[in-house]
């Protein structure tokens, strides 16, 4: 029972060490590197001898950093595309459950724009038929 509680805290402790070292922007979109290892360690690729996004990464608007698709692997929000956030700090997920996974993951489609669209239709028939009875 201690043990296996030491153990948990030291893993506790080792991830807020890894956690803090991986987040200080550097081996991030095209930062020098001479292998994988220099880059973030995960969603970039030493190409070239400069850090590139990996396989289901793409960079953010900005051009700064690589985001994951659907499904990939993450830390924080930041870490995946729009409209998606990083469930329990480890895979990229579509924001909304309705939401239609389009582009190979690279896109979750079904904003709230489709919901308020049914809305103010019903809410157009229902002043609309207020006005057939008046
Ligand atoms: C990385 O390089 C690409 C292509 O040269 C460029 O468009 C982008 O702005 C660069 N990003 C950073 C963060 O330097
Ligand atoms: C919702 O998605 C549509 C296309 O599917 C897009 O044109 C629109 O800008 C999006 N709206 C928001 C608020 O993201």
């Amino acid at each position: 029972m201690k043990r296996s509680l030491i153990i948990s805290l030291i893993v506790l402790v080792n991830n807020n060490i890894t956690r803090t070292t991986a987040d200080d922007g550097e081996g991030e979109l095209n930062a020098s590197c001479n292998s994988d290892k220099d880059c973030r360690y995960f969603g970039y690729l030493c190409k070239q001898n400069t850090c590139q996004c990996d396989q289901w990464y793409i960079p953010d608007k900005d051009n700064k950093i690589c985001v994951g698709g659907v499904d990939q692997k993450c830390l924080y929000d930041e870490h995946c595309i729009d409209g998606a956030y990083c469930m329990n700090q480890v895979i990229c997920k579509c924001k909304r459950d309705k939401s239609h996974i389009l582009d190979q993951g690279f896109v979750c489609a079904g904003n709230s724009t489709a919901h308020q669209i049914t809305v103010l239709l019903l809410l157009a028939t229902t002043i609309s038929g207020i006005f057939t009875i008046i």
